[in-house]
C-alpha cells in the first residue's frame, strides 16, 4: 500500500482532502521558472537540458507543496523525434514543418528512432525521480495522438483545428496512418518515462472537444484505449490519467471505454454534473477555472469549497479545467492549496 494521496485517489480512494497539483504548475507566473528559462536560453533548450529541466519540474513542489510535480517536457517533443521541425515564436506559439501528404509521412521516422532525440527528458524523469520528497507522486506525460496531429498537420496552433478535420476528410487513409504512428510511439515514449521513473502518466488530448460523433469514438477514445491496453500489459499498476479536453458528454463512459484510470475534467462541465455522469465510474480530476488564479479573492475560496464538497463522495483529485496562465499570482495559488487542505 502506498502512502502517497495521489495514488491512493487513483486508486480508488476517497479522501477527506483530496490531493491537488496544477496543469503548467511549472510556468510562466512563476518568477524561479522564468530565471531558470533565462539561463536555459530557450524554451526547447530548457526542455532538453536535464538538470534545468528537473529544476523547473521541482520549483512548484518546493514553493507550494502540491502532491505531485509533472514532468516538465511537451507534447510537440515527440512529433520532434519522428522527424518534424520544431520551434516556438515567442509570444505566439508552436511552429512545426507540416505533414499533409505521403510524400511527407514518407519522410517520418518510427516508432523505434524516437529514443535518441527524447533521452534527455528521460534523463530528466531520472533526476526528479530521485530528488522528489518521498510523499510526492510523478507524473510523465504524451500528448494525445488527435491533438499531436493537429499541430502537425496545421504547423501550428489553430482555432478549430480546420486543416486537420481537413485531412481526416480528404485523405483519410493518410490521417490514419499519422495517427497509428503517434500512438505506437506514444506507447514507446511513456514506457520508457515509466521505466525511468514517472509513477503515473497522463494523456492530454487539449482538442478532443472537436472531435464530434463517430469521430470522437475513432480518434479520441480508441488511440487512449490502444496506448492504455499496452501500457497496462508491460505496468499493470501504473495508473494513467486521460484528459479528453472538452469532451462534454464524451465525458460520460470515457473510464470504461479506455481503461484509463482517471478522467480529467475541463473547467466547461460543472461539478454536479461531473459527480453524477462521470465521477460514478472512477476517480476525476478538476475542475476550477483557471482564471481564478488571476482574480484570487472570495470567489477563489468559493469556488475551491464548492469543487472539494461536490466530488468529497468518491475519488477526486483536484486540479485546474486547464493550465494556469502566464498573468496569474503565485499568491492565488497559495491560496487555492490553504482553503482546499482547511479542516473540513
Ligand atoms: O504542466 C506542466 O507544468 C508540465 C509541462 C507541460 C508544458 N506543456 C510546458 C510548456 C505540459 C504538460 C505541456 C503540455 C502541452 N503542450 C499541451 C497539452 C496541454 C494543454 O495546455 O492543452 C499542449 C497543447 C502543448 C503545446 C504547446 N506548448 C503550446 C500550444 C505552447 C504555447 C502556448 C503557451 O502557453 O505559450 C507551448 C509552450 C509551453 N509548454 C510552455 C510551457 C511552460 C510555455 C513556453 C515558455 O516558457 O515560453
Amino acid at each position: 500500500m502506498t502512502n502517497k494521496t495521489i495514488l491512493k485517489a487513483l486508486n480508488g480512494e476517497t479522501q477527506a482532502v483530496p490531493p491537488i497539483w496544477m496543469m503548467r504548475q511549472a510556468g510562466r507566473y512563476l518568477p524561479d521558472y522564468k530565471a531558470t528559462r533565462a539561463q536555459a536560453g530557450d524554451f526547447l533548450s530548457l526542455c532538453y537540458t536535464p538538470d534545468l529541466a528537473a529544476e523547473v519540474t521541482l520549483q512548484p513542489i518546493r514553493r507550494f507543496g502540491f502532491d505531485a510535480a509533472i514532468l516538465f517536457a511537451d507534447i510537440l517533443l515527440l512529433p520532434q523525434a519522428l522527424g518534424a521541425d520544431l520551434w516556438f515564436v515567442t509570444g505566439e506559439g508552436p511552429r512545426l514543418s507540416t505533414i499533409t501528404s505521403d510524400a511527407d509521412f514518407a519522410q517520418m521516422k518510427s516508432k523505434d528512432d524516437i529514443h535518441e532525440t527524447l533521452s534527455p527528458v528521460y534523463e530528466t524523469v531520472k533526476i526528479v525521480a530521485r530528488e522528489l520528497p518521498k510523499e510526492t507522486t510523478f507524473i510523465g506525460f504524451a500528448g494525445a495522438p488527435w491533438t499531436v496531429a493537429t499541430y502537425m498537420i496545421a504547423g501550428r496552433g489553430t482555432p478549430d483545428q480546420g486543416p486537420a478535420h481537413a485531412l481526416r476528410e480528404g485523405n483519410n487513409a493518410l490521417f490514419e496512418k499519422i495517427i497509428d504512428l503517434l500512438t505506437v510511439s506514444t506507447i514507446e515514449y511513456l514506457d520508457m518515462q515509466i521505466k525511468a521513473g514517472a509513477e503515473v502518466v497522463k494523456i492530454f488530448d487539449s482538442w478532443a472537444g472537436s472531435l464530434k460523433g463517430d469521430a470522437f469514438e475513432k480518434y479520441a477514445v480508441a488511440p487512449a484505449r490502444k496506448i492504455t491496453t499496452e501500457l497496462k500489459k508491460r505496468h499493470p499498476n501504473v495508473p494513467i490519467i486521460g484528459f479528453p479536453r472538452e469532451a462534454g458528454d464524451g465525458y460520460i463512459g470515457f473510464h470504461a471505454k479506455t481503461g484509463v484510470d482517471c478522467v480529467a475534467l475541463d473547467n466547461s462541465v460543472s461539478p454536479e454534473w461531473a459527480a453524477a455522469n462521470v465521477q460514478k465510474d472512477g476517480c476525476v480530476q478538476g475542475n476550477l477555472k483557471p482564471s481564478h488564479m488571476v482574480t484570487g479573492g472570495q470567489g477563489l475560496i468559493d469556488e475551491v469549497r464548492h469543487i472539494r464538497e461536490t466530488f468529497s463522495k468518491g475519488p477526486h483529485i483536484f486540479n485546474l479545467g486547464h493550465g494556469i496562465t502566464p498573468d496569474a499570482d503565485p499568491d492565488n495559488v497559495t491560496l487555492m492549496i490553504e482553503t482546499l487542505r482547511e479542516t473540513v
